[in-house]
């Protein structure tokens, strides 16, 4: 499998046992862990955990990617995709932060880089994922996207996107990923 997906300014690359201490560090830091899922455990575990993902990468069930800067190969965040149901029916994104060295266009790109993936070379149809209500900005930024709230709870929304209304938002952002 492609194991480098590039943006304009920013890259996807499959993580590697040794990002495991970047991983803790981001997860353990109060500035971007205040609507994720609490971090528990320690760099050793998060070892652990890298060894037991990397069984279902190779079966094709999950993907961890790190985010990286083009021009200086810093690792600048982190990205999963997981939860796939039916015959490529819907997949799921989320783990996704990015820290002080990101680019201005990481967001964006990070997330373009997600849908095109997902929907051009593993021919998903539909996309789903969950944000905290309190998580504003977020939510906000995946509807410009086009994604729709399915369902919700005290806690969190539910989202969808299509493949379809990926490829609109597409055809008028394509500049965030093309060299
Ligand atoms: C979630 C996270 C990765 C998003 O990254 P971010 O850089 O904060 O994202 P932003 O919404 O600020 O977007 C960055 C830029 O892209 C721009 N942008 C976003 N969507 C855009 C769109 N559709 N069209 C044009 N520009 C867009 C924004 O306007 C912003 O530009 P600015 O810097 O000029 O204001 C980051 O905030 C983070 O790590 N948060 C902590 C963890 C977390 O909550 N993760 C999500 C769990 S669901």
């Amino acid at each position: 499998m492609n194991t480098q997906i590039k943006g304009r300014t920013i890259s996807l690359r499959l993580v590697r046992k040794e990002d495991a201490k970047f991983i803790y560090s981001l997860r353990n830091n109060k500035e971007y862990n205040q609507h994720l899922s609490q971090a528990s455990g320690t760099v050793k575990d998060q070892e652990l955990w890298i060894n037991e993902y990397k069984n279902r990468e190779n079966k094709g069930a999950e993907y961890y990617f790190i985010i990286e800067r083009l021009d200086n190969e810093k690792r600048i965040g982190t990205l999963r995709l997981y939860d796939f149901i039916g015959n490529k029916e819907s997949f799921c994104w989320g783990s996704w932060i990015l820290n002080q060295d990101k680019t201005r266009s990481s967001a964006i790109e990070s997330a373009m880089l997600v849908y095109e993936f997902a929907f051009k070379e593993l021919h998903f149809a539909s996309c789903h994922f969950d944000v905290r209500k309190k998580n504003i900005n977020v939510i906000k930024f995946h509807k410009k996207f086009g994604a729709e709230i399915t369902n919700e709870t005290n806690l969190d929304l539910f989202f969808q996107l299509t493949k379809t209304s990926y490829g609109d938002f597409f055809t008028r952002n394509n500049k965030f990923i093309e060299n």
